[in-house]
């Protein structure tokens, strides 16, 4: 359960956060702080519920989540700059989707060798557009908008169709299973709660599985919906067009989702909105990540490393979750080119990382 402090209690814990390096932290400034705290959305989400988590667990990165789709709206005086520095762009725009002509996409397996790239996955979020998110919803409105979720999946046909699983009524065991294998979301991150992300927890969620098990959709996690493509293995090509041909037919059954002109696709969290694609590797590189040039390297490719087990965990054996960073102010398809040139210059540098410990010794002999 979330936190019921006042918008006073909130910012005075900011206040009072010193070490705290999140964005809203950095851009929650007394002026923008006076100028909202008395302001609601039409979804009645309140500053209070936009920065909760963020005061209440200072070592955020982010600290702000969007109360309701308005929120980007009425609350942009501090969203706005939090989405800048989040997303690394001096001016908020964002072109029209694109996801590039998928029959001739020009990329296809990342790692014809199969030695490095354990699985890839590519995600996008989408938002009911009539709905609030987490902090301003009732258990009522995940049920709804569940059903309105199961009813759209239903039409999905050939390599798309599959069946519905509700997290209600599903064992222990299985959850755990499929949270194991890389397939279901839990309810263990801290920042998620603390912004009533597990609010009536598990009623209202559930994923669906395509036949082959390499389409999902995850409903009222984070976000009320993310389409997810995965197999093990490296062809980009074919994860990726599969999500497209997904996300195309989901469009066209009848679910309509949030956009904002300026921002695209909107999502709980401001680091996500955009694009709302996140392609990514689970990938060996224990040479590079153990080195000192890591952070920068993917810095420099606009890519961010990751835990195997998701967001804020840890690698394990040297592999890594890569994907790229940005999501705003580039269409779908230059999303994952991104991410494509990133992981093709780890593999790389991997190589010549490991190619260079090998030599040495010999070189020494050799002197
Ligand atoms: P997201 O924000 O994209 O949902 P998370 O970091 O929360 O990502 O991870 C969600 C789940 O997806 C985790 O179980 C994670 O291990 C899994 N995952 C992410 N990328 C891959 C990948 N390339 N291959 C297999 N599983 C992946
Ligand atoms: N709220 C958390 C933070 O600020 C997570 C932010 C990004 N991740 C996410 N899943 N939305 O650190």
């Amino acid at each position: 359960m979330a936190s019921n402090l006042s918008v006073e209690e909130l910012w005075k814990r900011l206040q009072d956060a010193n070490k705290s390096k999140s964005l809203l932290k950095k851009h929650l400034t007394p002026n923008i702080y006076n100028e909202l705290k008395n302001v609601k959305s039409k979804f009645g989400g309140t500053l209070a519920d936009c920065i909760r988590s963020g005061c209440m667990n200072p070592e955020s990165g982010v600290g702000i989540y969007a109360s309701d789709p308005d929120a980007y709206t009425t609350f942009a005086a501090i969203l706005d700059p939090v989405i800048k520095d989040y997303h690394k762009v001096d001016v908020l725009k964002h072109p029209k989707p694109d996801f590039g002509d998928i029959n001739n996409l020009g990329f296809g397996d990342l790692d014809p060798s199969k030695e490095m790239i354990v699985s890839t996955r590519v995600r996008v979020g989408r938002s009911h557009a009539s709905y609030g998110f987490p902090p301003v919803i009732t258990k009522q409105d995940r049920i709804d908008m569940e059903k309105k979720t199961v009813n759209c999946l239903s039409k999905l046909e050939g390599e798309l169709a599959g069946e519905y699983f509700p997290l209600t009524g599903m064992t222990k065991e299985t959850q755990k299973k499929l949270t194991d294998d890389h397939f279901l979301f839990n309810d263990s991150d801290r920042f998620l709660r603390e912004a009533g992300g597990y609010n009536d927890w598990p009623i209202g969620r559930g994923i669906y599985f395509n036949h082959a098990k390499n389409f999902l959709v995850w409903v009222n996690e984070e976000d009320h919906l993310r389409f997810i493509s995965m197999q093990k293995g490296g062809n980009l090509g074919e994860v990726y067009s599969r999500l497209v041909k997904a996300v195309k037919a989901l469009e066209k059954s009848g679910l309509e989702f949030a956009r904002k002109e300026n921002l695209g696709y909107l999502t709980f969290c401001p680091s996500n909105l955009g694009t709302t694609l996140r392609a990514s590797v689970h990938i060996k590189i224990p040479k590079l990540s153990a080195s000192p040039e890591f952070k920068a390297f993917c810095d420099r490719y606009h890519i961010q490393a990751r835990g195997i087990h998701g967001e804020h965990t840890e690698s394990v054996g040297g592999v890594y979750d890569i994907s790229n960073k940005r999501r705003l102010g580039l269409t779908e398809i230059q999303a994952v080119q991104e991410m494509r040139r990133g992981v093709e210059a780890v593999i790389d540098r991997e190589k010549e990382l490991s190619h260079k410990k090998k030599k040495f010794p010999f070189s020494l002999f050799s002197k």
